[in-house]
């Protein structure tokens, strides 16, 4: 069957998701831990150095690529070489694997919900107010964290399974019906989370102490910037948190059609993504600040860092807003609708990555890869709702890190090096309001792979020296490399797989990119001939 696509209905439509694919847990859940551990300001200039050098001109890249190959992430590499297909499927695992965790994190935002409902409606105190550690202490037992490091320490916890469940059917109902859909979405769960953010942050800023958490917050400590993980956990961070490196960028790309603007929606997005995280960071140093002054200790050892470092700090907050008991926890209740309208639309981009690059490739109705996909992700997501969950999520997601380096490696090497990166150029200047010159080419001939290549070999050899965090070998092995080679395999098997599709569109298109004309007439065809442009 001849190829044909969906379609934004505009392009605020696009840029509403790319911005809700960017802006999510990442940047009120993982930013702040992530700066936290990096020593605060220490992390901020190589955060703000990556995204500038390395973020921006590879979003600018797999959104032109997305959008002039018209595919996912998987063919959008393997028309600019054939051999280069598995890239795309490793960045389509590497990504499959974050949504495992990510919608289990989703799961205990779940819980905080329904936990500030039940006090705005009863008038009960919140479980976690009442300072002392009682906010740490609630996070323990809604995990039932349990610090013995067995690898199955007990059966996953039924609230937990809840929220996962619920984020999955929420994911399934908004995507399987494609894209247009979602840009309904977006367009809510995006702008209301500011308001609660500002909100935070000025009652933040009155706390006592909430000076030094910012100091921490923005004075840079030079010397943590010689440390290789530093480094790798901001390269990380500004990839996990654009979206980049992960195929879905490129899948929303390819619903473009091949005359909309492109590098303008890129910069908004890239833009709107880190005044976030940066923002949201205000609120978080602040509060931070004041648990350091209450405790009397340093602001950089009050709290344990990692995955569960906002699920104290935030409900800490939370407790603390002038507004009486009934209002803060309806505030909580809306902070934490937020926490998961911000996740629902980064996760259901994951999925819809996925679901592009496989439906380009197979000949399965989009809507059964959809609800497979959900299945599965909710059966291994099962692993991370266990007591052992929160070890299992900090190693998945540290080595997620690495995956991300890896392919962002591959990509710009792919592009850069084995295809004319100037017809990718040409394409994205002829319809951008702002032009990518030699600094780009620079950026993704040499720089970034360069770049990449140095923190990955350092950060490697760093870790065979300390072993993250202080767990056990055998544990990063499993959670850690294991899931980084299982994604490789499962690329190598994918792209090897024969596809009629593929095909079908070679035949069609030749070596050839198809322009926009082609595009139009083939939809119309398809239409006409009583068939949807999305089958
Ligand atoms: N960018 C999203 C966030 O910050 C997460 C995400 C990662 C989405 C990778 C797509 C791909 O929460």
């Amino acid at each position: 069957m001849a190829h044909a696509r969906d379609r934004w209905s505009n392009r605020g439509a696009f840029i509403f998701a790319a911005i809700g694919s960017a802006i999510g847990l990442g940047n009120l859940w993982r930013f702040p831990f992530t700066a936290y551990d990096g020593g605060g300001g220490a992390f901020l200039i190589p955060y703000f150095v990556a995204l500038i050098t390395t973020g921006v001109p590879l979003l600018i890249l797999e959104m032109g690529t997305g959008q002039y190959f018209q595919g996912g992430a998987p063919w959008a590499l393997r028309k600019m070489n054939r051999k280069a297909e598995w890239v795309g499927w490793w960045a389509l695992a590497g990504a499959a694997i974050i949504t495992f965790y990510y919608c289990v994190i989703m799961g205990w935002s779940f819980i905080y919900f329904f936990h500030a409902l039940n006090s705005a409606l009863t008038g009960a105190a919140m479980p976690w107010a009442g300072g002392d550690g009682a906010a740490g202490a609630f996070f323990d037992s809604v995990l039932q964290v349990d610090g013995s490091l067995f690898f199955l320490p007990g059966p996953p916890i039924i609230w937990i399974v809840l929220g996962l469940a619920a984020t999955w059917w929420l994911v399934y109902l908004i995507i399987c019906k494609g894209v247009i859909r979602v840009g309904k979405v977006v367009m809510w769960t995006v702008p209301l989370p500011f308001i609660i953010l500002i909100m935070l942050a000025i009652s933040g800023f009155q706390l006592e102490g909430a000076a030094n958490g910012l100091a921490f917050y923005l004075n840079p400590d030079m010397n943590r910037l010689s440390d290789p993980q530093v480094w790798l956990s901001a390269f990380g961070q500004v990839f996990f948190s654009l979206s980049v490196g992960f195929g879905v960028m490129t899948a929303y790309g390819s619903y473009l059609s091949k005359r909309t603007e492109l590098t303008g929606s890129a910069w908004i997005t890239a833009l709107a993504n880190c005044g976030t995280s940066f923002f949201a960071g205000f609120a978080v140093f602040a509060t931070l600040g004041y648990l350091a002054s209450q405790q009397g200790a340093v602001v950089s050892d009050v709290l344990k860092g990692g995955p569960g470092f906002v699920f104290v700090i935030y409900p800490e907050a939370l407790s603390m807003l002038p507004f009486g008991d009934v209002m803060n926890a309806l505030i909580a209740a809306l902070l934490f609708a937020c926490l998961l309208m911000l996740g629902i639309d980064s996760a259901f981009s994951i999925v819809e990555g996925v679901v592009t690059g496989l439906h380009d490739k197979f000949r399965i109705k989009r809507e059964r890869l959809v609800r497979y996909y959900c299945y599965v992700g909710f059966i291994i997501g099962l692993l991370f709702c266990t007591p052992a969950g929160l070890t299992w999520l900090d190693i998945v997601d540290r080595w997620v890190n690495y995956i991300i380096l890896v392919i962002g490696l591959g990509t710009c090497i792919v592009a850069g090096w084995f295809y004319p990166l100037d017809k990718i150029k040409a394409h994205i200047n002829s319809v951008s309001l702002f032009k990518v010159g030699t600094l780009w080419t620079f950026a993704i001939r040499f720089f970034i792979p360069i770049v990449l290549a140095v923190i990955f070999t350092m950060a490697m050899i760093d870790n065979v020296m300390t072993p993250y965090s202080g767990y056990k070998m055998s544990w990063l092995l499993v959670g850690g490399w294991g899931a980084f080679f299982a994604a490789l395999v499962i690329a190598f098997v994918i792209a090897s797989m024969p596809s009629k599709k593929y095909a079908d569109r070679d035949e069609a298109e030749g070596d050839d990119v198809p322009d926009e004309d082609e595009i139009e007439q083939r939809n119309r065809e398809l239409i006409e001939a009583g068939r949807s442009p999305a089958e």
